[in-house]
């Protein structure tokens, strides 16, 4: 899959200088109910799932969540992470579009996709795709960033950071709760559960804000402002301080007929 408006180019470059940013960044970031976004992902997926595949797994961290006896694929385009994955001894991993699954008919009891939803396109092939490999009654869950909830008390971060890039952080495309349903609707799919959280990564010294910029897509920014973003975001550091994160989760499931 690919178009013409630089993006596809970007992510290429983007993950293989930054291979295994986004695990670095959400096996940090909790909430106080359900842990790690992973971990939220996880949950809503049965005790013992079969067969699972990971949609443009990365470095595979939902891998390690998974009980042995599931039969886990990830699936991403970019080598850099498949090797991070793989360094780290999940698998097995494919490097796959996910616009085209090597997976057959019907095999899976879940597929996950990780903050990444929002970068596959068109996302009415990948949900095709998502329908054609689950079994009837088979999961599809992903979670991806959203902007809301948030406390007001989060100006302390995000004005520092936004006043430092002079521009909102970016993705290919954006869904509603409304647009996301309707496309599953249409690929076979229905929506069963969606609810957003608001997680927290901390900010307790520069590292920390490096890490949050460097984890954030931003093809129009220049360094010289994504310095500027560190080290406004340093000087609001502290510690009890925390970035927001928000993230939605979506769980959707294969219709029982063809
Ligand atoms: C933000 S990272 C998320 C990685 C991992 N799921 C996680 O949550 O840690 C997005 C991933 O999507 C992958 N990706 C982007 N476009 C893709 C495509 N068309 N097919 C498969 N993977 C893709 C990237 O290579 C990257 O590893």
């Amino acid at each position: 899959m690919s178009t013409d408006d630089g993006w596809s180019d970007y992510l290429t470059d983007y993950h293989r200088s930054h291979a295994g940013i986004t695990e670095r960044l959400l096996t940090r970031a909790v909430h106080p109910d359900v842990g790690t976004p992973y971990e939220w992902l996880r949950s809503a997926l049965p005790r013992h799932p079969e067969r699972v595949i990971d949609l443009a797994c990365g470095s595979a961290p939902l891998y390690d969540l998974l009980p042995q006896t599931s039969h886990y694929v990830g699936l991403d385009v970019s080598e850099a992470e498949l090797r991070l994955a793989a360094d780290r001894e999940r698998g097995p991993l494919l490097r796959a579009d996910a616009g085209s699954l090597p997976i057959d008919r019907g095999s899976a009891d879940a597929v996950v996709c990780s903050m990444a939803i929002m970068l596959l396109r068109p996302v009415e092939t990948v949900l095709a795709e998502v329908a054609r490999v689950l079994r009837p009654g088979g999961l599809f869950v992903t979670i991806r960033p959203v902007t809301r909830p948030v406390r007001i008390a989060d100006v302390r971060v995000t004005v520092p950071l936004l006043l430092g890039l002079r521009h909102m952080p970016e993705v290919p495309q954006r869904f509603s709760r409304r647009r996301l349903r309707l496309r599953h609707t249409a690929a076979g799919l229905t929506t069963i559960d969606d609810r957003a959280l608001r997680f927290t990564h901390p900010l307790c010294d520069d590292r920390d804000a490096a890490q949050v910029v460097e984890a954030l897509y931003l093809p129009h920014v220049t360094e010289l402002r994504r310095v500027a973003a560190v080290q406004r975001l340093a000087r609001a550091a502290g510690p009890d301080r925390e970035v927001p994160i928000s993230i939605r989760r979506t769980v959707a499931m294969r219709l029982p007929i063809d």
